[in-house]
C-alpha cells in the first residue's frame, strides 16, 4: 500500500526530529567536554551517528537532501575539532584515557550458542574490575538479568520513558527530552556492582506489546548513550534476523559466538558480512577439543563447562555460582582481549 501523503509528512517530521536528537546528544558532549576522555567519547558518538546519515535508502529526489548534508556536515565538525584536541595529549594522558573508554559490544550467535552466559559474565566480570557497565537485552524471550543476577523481572522501560512515533518503528520510541544517559540512569535497573540493565519488558509475558513498544527506545538508548567510560554489553536476539535488522549498529565491536554444532557455524557464517567494519571477535564456546569450525577461527575458547550448566539450572549467574571455573576464567580472557583492542585504537 503507498502511503498518504499524511504518512509521508509524518515521516519525515520524525526523520528530523532524529537528526535534531542526534545533534544534541554531540553537541551535550562537546559543550561538556574538558578531558581527553571526553573528547575520545565525542569523536565516537560522531563518527557513529556519521554511520547512519548515509544515502542508502532515501529516495531520490530526496526532500531531506539538505537536512541531511547539514547533519553530516555539522557532525564531521564536531569529530574534527575532536581529532585537533586530542592531538594535542601527550601520548601517555592520551593512552590512559583510551584504557578507560567505554566497550560499544554487540554479542551475536545461534541461539543456545551462550550469548547471554558470556554477555552476563563479561559483564560482571568487568564491573568488578572497577569499569561502569551497561547491559542490555534485546532478546524478546530475555534471560539476561537471571544470568546478571540482577533481581528484576520486568526491566523494560515504563509508559513514562515512551512516546506515541507513528513513524517509528512499532509506534512508539523514546519521549522527547529524555535523552539516552538519562534514559539508562533512571530507568535501568541496578544489578550488582552497580551494572545498569535495561531489557524489553516482562520476562515471561505472554503478549510481546510491551517489548514491541519498547524496541524503538532501547535502540535509540543504544545508539545515542554516550556515557565516555561505561561499558555496554549488548545481549541480541537469536539468530541471523535481528542482525540483518542491525540491532548491533550502535557497537563498535562484535562478539561472534560459535558452539560446536555444524549448524551454529552456519548461523556465524552468515553473520559475517553484518559485521562490516567493526572489529570482530569470534568466541567458540562449549569448547571440547575439536577442530576450529573453517573461517571461524576462534580468538578465545571458552570450554564447556558443566558447572555454567548447573549454575543455569539453578537460576543463579554463573559468576557468583562458579567464579574459579575454567569457562568464567576463559570469559575473563575475553575481557582483557576486547579492553585490549579498544585500547589499541
Ligand atoms: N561454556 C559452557 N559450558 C556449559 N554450558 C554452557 C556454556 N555456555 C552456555 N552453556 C549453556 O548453554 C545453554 C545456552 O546458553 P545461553 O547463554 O542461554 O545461549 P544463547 O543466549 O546464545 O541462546 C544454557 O543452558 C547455558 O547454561
Ligand atoms: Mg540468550
Amino acid at each position: 500500500m503507498p502511503l498518504t501523503d499524511a504518512q509521508i509528512a509524518a515521516r519525515q517530521a520524525w526523520v528530523l526530529d532524529t537528526l535534531e536528537r542526534r545533534m544534541s546528544i554531540v553537541e551535550g558532549l562537546v559543550g561538556n567536554a574538558r578531558l581527553p576522555l571526553d573528547w575520545l567519547g565525542a569523536q565516537r558518538q560522531a563518527r557513529s551517528f556519521l554511520g547512519y546519515a548515509g544515502p542508502s535508502t532515501r529516495p531520490s529526489p530526496d526532500p531531506l537532501a539538505a537536512a541531511f548534508g547539514d547533519h553530516v556536515a555539522a557532525l564531521q565538525a564536531v569529530e574534527m575539532q575532536a581529532t585537533e584536541e586530542l592531538s594535542t595529549v601527550d601520548p601517555e594522558a592520551l593512552a590512559d584515557a583510551r584504557s578507560r573508554l567505554g566497550l560499544r559490544l554487540a554479542l551475536v550467535g545461534k541461539g543456545g550458542a551462550g550469548k547471554t552466559v558470556l554477555s552476563s559474565t563479561l559483564a560482571r566480570i568487568l564491573a568488578r574490575r572497577g569499569r561502569k557497565v551497561f547491559a542490555a537485552d534485546l532478546d524478546t524471550c530475555p534471560g539476561l538479568a537471571f544470568s546478571l543476577g540482577v533481581p528484576v523481572t520486568d526491566a523494560g522501560l515504563p509508559d513514562e520513558a515512551l512516546e506515541e512515533a507513528p513513524a517509528a518503528p512499532y509506534g512508539w520510541q523514546l519521549a522527547a527530552g529524555l535523552t539516552p544517559d538519562e534514559a539508562v540512569e533512571r530507568f535501568g535497573a541496578v544489578g550488582p556492582e552497580g551494572i545498569r540493565f535495561l531489557g524489553l519488558g516482562k520476562i515471561g509475558a505472554v503478549d510481546k506489546d510491551q517489548a514491541r513498544r519498547s524496541v524503538a527506545a532501547v535502540r535509540q538508548i543504544l545508539q545515542g548513550f554516550s556515557a565516555a567510560d561505561t561499558d555496554v554489553v549488548a545481549d541480541l536476539e537469536a539468530g541471523p534476523t535481528t542482525p540483518f535488522e542491525n540491532y548491533h549498529d550502535f557497537s563498535t565491536d562484535v562478539v561472534v559466538v560459535v558452539g560446536p554444532a555444524w549448524r551454529s557455524a552456519m548461523t556465524a557464517r552468515r553473520l559475517l558480512p553484518m559485521v562490516g567494519d567493526r572489529r570482530m571477535t569470534i568466541v567458540a564456546n562449549r569448547f571440547r577439543d575439536e577442530p576450529d569450525h573453517p573461517s571461524l577461527v576462534p580468538a578465545i575458547r571458552v570450554p564447556n563447562d558443566p558447572d555454567l550448566t548447573q549454575a543455569e539450572r539453578e537460576g543463579r549467574s554463573p559468576f557468583e555460582a562458579c567464579p574459579d571455573s575454567p569457562a568464567v576464567q576463559a570469559i575473563g580472557h575475553l575481557a582483557d582481549l576486547l579492553l585490549a583492542q579498544l585500547a589499541s585504537g
